[in-house]
């Protein structure tokens, strides 16, 4: 039987819950609530992680208990679950006696069958990250995740036999592409597996960390923080307890991870079910990061995006539906409360809640509030719509299997779009003033119909607003809940259905305001270091780089930092502006063959007119161009 489950992350309790947390957790609930539109058996888990060195340090701290630690942050999660409409099946703590013994079951099981063993270890310790590393993993004797100092460690310790599935892996990987998804990421963990696969360190002495769960074959040690974690997604489901639920859901349809923990999940987690002997998930899949602007977010550079904020002020639909809309998956995405409030307000307020208020609105005034009776036949232009309508039915339900909601999501629109310039063209308030009232009835028929299949589509993204945009459809109360059977049909709106009244679904947002007091929280946030916003290879090729030789430079009056060059690109004679003269002279550039990007648009310099620029390399006080390692070469010759 077809099933489906989806899993997050479960997250550590030791921070406050952020955009980042909520990404992923709306995203695994919108594909729940798609699945179970679909009528496909579904369940998904999410839940927390709350072991290990951080928790423990700050339960020290505050003068408490590790589990009253736990006990206190976990409700941040919970709470912001419940404000953010998810529909998780369970939550999972690793604090849960269940979960803990399903652990203890499973290293006592790996440890009877020799695949855990005891040794001496070495190595780098990061105790912010909790993670060892070797002598060759630190990059320049920091941690490779955090750049913080680690330090030398020597103890005695439990490890698992990773290495020994190294083979099985890549073979594994390789024969089942989906298995890790986007397939950047899975070339990412195949380059990592070139690397001979260490065994994986499972213990902790509980002299430094007691906070954990205990190994049954040794009180003196705790599990490592990953072998209690990952197990999360099978305990969840019953595993060792209660086998027939087991089956029922594994194995897992989508791990839903961040990029962050790919290698944990991609080759930690698939060893370690080898070694237990049970089936794969289907897929792994490692969306992005979300940056704010250009910038990692960090609790130090105090950008963090407070998820509970945004719904307080934008609401909980329209925050998820941004976060679904604006980020391609498997790519990072950029926050910012400006980008938010021009999608919210062109998506949203104009296109959606625009079409809704003009459509419920007349046929409150012209057909009291009941959905009219079509007595006239569909024209061109409602069979144009229809088309447009099921089109985005159909895109939908491609983009949920390919993780391509924002392209489903993008088609819906599109079907707004054209309801709205339907309403337009048909201009359905000048049929009432003419008393058309057969071909008014059609018009309005027409695009409530198609508006109450988009409320079906964006239910899972906005499931509050969808509800509110039924009712005002005249969708009866008993079938608020979408359904997908009459989703793809045309014509499911019955004649005399009542409609709710309807204020603005989405009140327009004062984008003023926003800007005037954006510029202030802007100036509080440095610029995080080493982050590079990645670009696809098609924005790449829209810059035109070409080889040029330079004919001519000479200075501009009255500007000392500027030099005017004539260069040939190819057939073509060109002039650009260069602000290069403190580091060359005319004459040192006459006849250098430089890169020029040929296709910015032309630009006007203290009055001169510059129709490209040249690329060079600076750093600090010293300019070099970049020219081309060759004696004779064409100029106008492509470049990339
Ligand atoms: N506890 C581990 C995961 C164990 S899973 C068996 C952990 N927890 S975490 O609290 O740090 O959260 C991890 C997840 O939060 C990331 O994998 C990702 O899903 C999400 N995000 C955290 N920051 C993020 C962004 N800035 N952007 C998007 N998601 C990121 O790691």
């Amino acid at each position: 039987m077809e099933k489906f489950y989806v899993t997050t992350p479960i997250y550590y309790v030791n921070d406050k819950p952020h955009i980042g947390h909520a990404y992923t957790t709306i995203l695994a609930d919108v594909l729940a609530r798609y699945h179970r539109l679909l009528d496909v058996p579904t369940y998904f888990l999410t839940g927390t992680d709350e072991h290990g060195q951080k928790v423990q340090q700050a339960a020290e701290k505050n003068g408490i208990t590790p589990q009253q630690q736990c006990d206190q942050t976990v409700v941040r999660f919970q709470e912001l679950w419940d404000k953010l409409e998810i529909t998780n099946d369970k939550f999972i703590r690793t604090t849960d006696e269940d979960h803990k013994k399903v652990v203890q079951d499973i290293l006592q099981e790996l440890f009877d069958k020799d695949l855990i063993y005891k040794d001496e270890y070495k190595g780098h310790y990061c105790v912010p990250c909790e993670r060892f590393y070797t002598e060759k993993d630190l990059v320049e004797g920091c941690c490779p995740e955090c750049n913080r100092e680690v330090q030398e460690i020597i103890e005695s310790n439990y490890f698992f036999r990773m290495s020994q599935y190294q083979d099985w892996l890549i073979n594994y990987i390789n024969e089942n592409p989906k298995f890790i998804q986007p397939d950047h990421r899975r070339n990412e963990t195949l380059g990592f597996l070139k690397q001979p696969l260490g065994d994986l360190c499972v213990s902790r002495p509980k002299s430094r960390l007691a906070w954990g769960i205990e190994l049954p074959f040794d009180e003196d040690y705790v599990t490592y923080v990953w072998f209690d974690a990952l197990i999360n997604y099978i305990s969840g489901i019953g595993y060792k307890k209660d086998e027939e639920e087991f089956k029922k859901w594994w194995p897992c349809s989508t791990h839903l991870i961040g990029k962050d923990i790919l290698t944990t999940h991609t080759v930690y987690w698939p060893t370690m079910m080898k070694a237990m002997g049970i089936e794969m998930p289907e897929s792994i899949f490692a969306h992005g990061w979300w940056l704010v602007g250009r910038d990692k977010m960090s609790k130090s550079v105090g950008n963090v995006v407070n998820p509970m904020d945004m719904c307080e002020q934008y609401g909980v639909d329209a925050f998820r539906y941004f976060l679904m809309a604006e980020m391609t998956l498997g790519h990072d995405a950029s926050f910012t409360e400006e980008v938010f409030v021009t999608r919210y307000n062109s998506d949203l307020a104009n296109d959606l809640g625009n079409m809704l208020n003009r459509v419920n609105k007349m046929i409150f005034k012209q057909f009291d509030g009941k959905i009219p009776a079509v007595t006239v036949e569909a024209g061109d232009e409602e069979k144009e719509l229809q088309k447009a309508t099921l089109e985005a039915v159909t895109a939908m339900k491609e983009s949920i299997p390919t993780m391509k909601l924002d392209s489903g999501i993008a088609s819906i629109m599109t079907a707004v779009r054209a309801g709205n310039r339907y309403m337009e063209q048909k201009a359905p308030w000048t049929l009432a003033k003419e008393g058309k009232m057969d071909e008014l009835a059609l018009v309005l028929y027409t695009a409530a119909e198609s508006l109450r299949i988009i409320s079906g589509l964006l239910s899972p993204t906005m499931p509050q607003k969808m509800a509110e945009m039924r009712a005002a459809l005249g969708v009866p109360a008993d079938k608020i809940e979408a359904d997908v059977e009459k989703l793809s049909h045309w014509g499911v709106l019955e004649a005399g259905a009542e409609l709710a009244p309807i204020k603005a679904l989405f009140q327009r947002i004062d984008t003023k305001k926003v800007q005037k007091e954006a510029p202030k929280k802007k100036k509080q946030q440095p610029k995080a270091e080493n982050v590079v916003e990645l670009i696809d290879i098609e924005d790449f090729g829209k810059v035109q780089l070409k080889t040029a030789k330079v004919l001519e430079a000479e200075p501009v009056e009255g500007a000392d930092r500027i030099l005017k060059l004539q260069l040939e690109v190819g057939q073509e004679k060109r002039q650009i502006i260069a602000g290069i003269a403190k580091f060359y002279t005319p004459e040192q550039l006459i006849g250098k063959m430089i890169i020029i990007v040929a296709n910015l648009k032309p630009a006007e310099i203290r009055g001169v007119k510059s129709h490209g620029m040249l690329l060079a390399a600076k750093k600090k006080k010293k300019l070099t161009l970049v020219t081309v390692d060759a004696e004779e070469f064409p100029t106008g010759a492509s470049v990339g």
